[in-house]
């Protein structure tokens, strides 16, 4: 408890993995801020353009105090990596629910089930004082009831739902048998500026920017508990810092912004202007009906409370889509 209370007031040594990415730069960021020093770690996958990540990474690389390996986690010397490392927060992963069928699966259990394996590893025997592993609100599939808590049954629909779930029980084995101090974050649909590309609100903002027609997979009645960057950013610190955290556990963060597709659109035309066109297409596989976070547990141990509403957070998110394809 004292080391803990300590660490939250000490400038720690912390590893990012993925600190290239959309949460991870953000992270990485509020990180430097308050006084840390950050290891990044990242392979440019090509999974979207790489160009987004070299700017996202950008200012981070004029802090003296953020170092960056630009390396794939698969090949790394994890042991050397994390020796002197304080806490780790692992974001480095193969993301995109929809996308994870076929051959392309291999890379799903490389990057989310293998490469969390060798950290882990790396960090048993060794001093750091958490490791946290960002999860996802996939691996809960198509539950009956909502909202989801942490006790609910957890039956992915999608190959990449399973990855995380099994890199999750990865992190609590680790704990158990070797006392690696893990958590794991279930992330609910993160939205906000430097979203990956192949994300509906980053895909569905450029169309409007571009006059274009929508394509919204199935009837768009689906629903999904939209979650602002900046708030996953503070549960995640706080998953770093609080001494209340309680570790070998998981926690749901999601940002209390459920709305349907449907009506995440006409959101977004009052926020552009625009009279947004759209096409609706057949269903997707591995995508879930609805979700919807009971995050009490983050709320009463990581003091999680977000604060970003759903149009605001658009509307910073539509600010970034126009200065981004626009310089
Ligand atoms: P992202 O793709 O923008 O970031 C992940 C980064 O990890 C990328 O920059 C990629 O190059 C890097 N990476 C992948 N494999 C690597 C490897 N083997 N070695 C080194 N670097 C590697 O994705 P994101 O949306 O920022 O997601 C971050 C984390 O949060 C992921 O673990 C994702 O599964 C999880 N998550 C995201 C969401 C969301 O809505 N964005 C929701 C739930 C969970
Ligand atoms: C997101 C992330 O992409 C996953 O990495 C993450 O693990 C997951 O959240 C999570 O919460 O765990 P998803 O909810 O599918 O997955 O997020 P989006 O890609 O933004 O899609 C949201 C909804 O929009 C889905 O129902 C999808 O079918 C729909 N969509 C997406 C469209 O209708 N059209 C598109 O072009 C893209």
């Amino acid at each position: 408890m004292i080391k803990l209370i300590v660490m939250s007031l000490t400038r720690l040594n912390v590893l990012v993995t993925g600190a290239a990415g959309f949460i991870g730069s953000h992270l990485s960021e509020r990180l430097l801020e308050a006084g840390h020093l950050v290891i990044g770690v990242d392979c440019f996958s090509d999974y979207y353009d790489e160009s987004f990540k070299r700017k996202n990474i950008k200012p981070l690389l004029q802090n003296h105090s953020f170092t960056l390996f630009e390396d794939d986690l698969s090949n790394m010397n994890c042991p050397e990596l994390v020796d002197g490392i304080d806490a780790v927060i692992h974001l480095a992963a193969q993301p995109g629910v929809r996308n994870s069928w076929g051959d392309y699966f291999q890379v799903y259990a490389q990057n989310n089930i293998v490469v969390t394996q060798r950290l882990l590893e790396a960090c048993s025997g060794s001093s750091i004082k958490r490791f946290v592993f960002a999860s996802s609100s996939s691996v809960y599939g198509d539950s009956p009831d909502l909202p989801l808590t942490e006790d609910s049954p957890v039956i992915p629909v999608s190959p990449y739902g399973v990855t995380k779930l099994a890199a999750e029980k990865l992190c609590y084995l680790y704990h158990k048998n070797f006392d690696v101090p893990t958590l794991s974050l279930r992330y609910f649909t993160v939205f906000g500026p430097r979203q990956r590309a192949d994300m509906a609100f980053h895909r569905f903002l450029k169309t409007a920017m571009e006059n274009g027609a929508i394509n919204i997979f199935g009837d768009g009645t689906q629903t999904r508990d939209f979650t602002y960057v900046d708030d996953i950013v503070a549960g995640t610190l706080a998953a770093m810092e609080s001494p209340r955290a309680r570790i070998g556990s998981v926690y749901n963060l999601g940002g209390g912004n459920r709305k349907s597709v449907n009506e995440v659109i006409d959101i977004m035309k009052e926020v552009t202007g625009k009279d947004i066109r759209v096409n609706y297409e057949p269903s997707e596989k591995g995508d879930v009906i609805d979700t919807l976070s009971d995050s009490a547990r983050a709320q009463r141990d990581l003091d999680f409370s977000p604060a970003t509403s759903l149009v605001d957070g658009i509307r910073k998110e539509y600010e970034w889509v126009l200065n981004h394809y626009r310089s």
